[in-house]
């Protein structure tokens, strides 16, 4: 039977004397850097439920708290228990890299999800194409805001964690499909939600306060765009504004889609099935390419109905 447990700080102990007595053939350490947003709670949950299709595979799920310090912890147990795989979701690029680094000089294999970490020492990366996400959202800006050549409009953006990769590459590629838009204007351009609805609602609150014309925000994921949209609500300048976001949770952004929330939202593939496939792969003996990019769609009104449908 699989075992599978998320784990406080204080049960660190308890993973150090649990993992020590399991007899499971493969003993899975996963790092997880928050378990309280929704798009980790649904990744953590697809997850477990393929590691329960393995009666070979025990998974142990450490909540890292949004904190890198403790995920530098939780990977540091996990080698000292000398698990057969690391999975880990980083907070940010630079501060996990030489814990990753003690891992696979212990010769533990690590595999890197949805943040990338700086450099490459890791065994494979897995995460969605935050590049295409953003060249994606900025061709649905062009067309909101009058269309190539002809796009109008203040824009608002609303920043993921500035020390993460997906904050980085989801900007790059929105900037870049209206870089030669010179109706165009950023009237926020680098402002750090950390992820969060309620710092990008006051974000928004400000950003209101000081611009009379906001025509579109982009946020790097569906809480920050979702908490934009309260702070104009709240406002009562709602209506004036188109809102986009990123990720396309069926019951979270895809939901504030439907209701007219959400302009639009880009899907953001949660890579927990894919890791335990590619650590079983790898464990098995087989060779693992070193990253695996996950695909996206544009969920808008056109498309939010059978996206439902097909999702639930
Ligand atoms: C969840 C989350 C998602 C976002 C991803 C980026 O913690 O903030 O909303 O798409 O992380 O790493």
């Amino acid at each position: 039977m699989s075992v599978i447990r998320c784990l406080k700080p204080a049960f660190l102990l308890l993973i150090f004397i649990s993992l020590n007595a399991t007899a499971a053939e493969y003993r899975i350490g996963f790092s997880q850097v928050t378990t309280t947003e929704p798009w980790r709670v649904l990744f953590n949950k697809q997850l477990r439920k393929a590691v329960k299709q393995h009666d070979n595979v025990e998974l142990y799920i450490a909540d890292g708290q949004d904190r890198t310090e403790k995920q530098v912890a939780d990977v540091r147990v996990f080698i000292q228990q000398k698990v057969d795989a690391i999975l880990i979701a980083p907070k940010e690029s630079a501060g996990l890299v030489s814990v990753v680094s003690e891992a696979m000089d212990a010769g533990i294999p690590v595999i890197v999800l949805d943040r990338k970490i700086s450099g490459d020492n890791y065994t494979q990366f897995i995460g969605g194409d935050n590049l295409a996400i953003g060249r994606q959202a900025g061709q649905a800006a062009l067309k909101l805001l009058g269309g190539k050549g002809h796009a109008k409009g203040n824009i608002v953006e609303i920043w993921g964690g500035m020390g993460s990769t997906p904050a980085h590459e989801r900007h790059q590629g929105f900037a870049e499909a209206l870089a030669s838009e010179a109706g165009v204007k950023w009237v926020v351009e680098r402002q750090d939600g950390d992820w969060k609805q309620d710092r990008a609602y006051d974000i928004m609150s400000t950003a209101l306060r000081a611009n009379k014309k906001i025509d579109l925000v982009y946020a790097h994921n569906d809480p920050m765009a979702f908490g934009a949209a309260l702070a104009a609500r709240d406002a009562k300048r709602f209506k004036d504004t188109y809102f986009l976001g990123v990720d396309a949770i069926p019951k979270e952004g895809g939901l504030w889609v439907k209701r007219g929330f959400l302009t639009a939202t880009f899907v953001y593939p949660t890579p927990g099935v894919k890791a335990l496939e590619q650590v079983l792969k790898l464990l098995n003996g087989e060779q693992i390419s070193k990253t695996i990019s996950l695909p996206t769609q544009t969920i808008d009104k056109d498309s939010v109905d059978l996206y439902l449908k097909n999702h639930k």
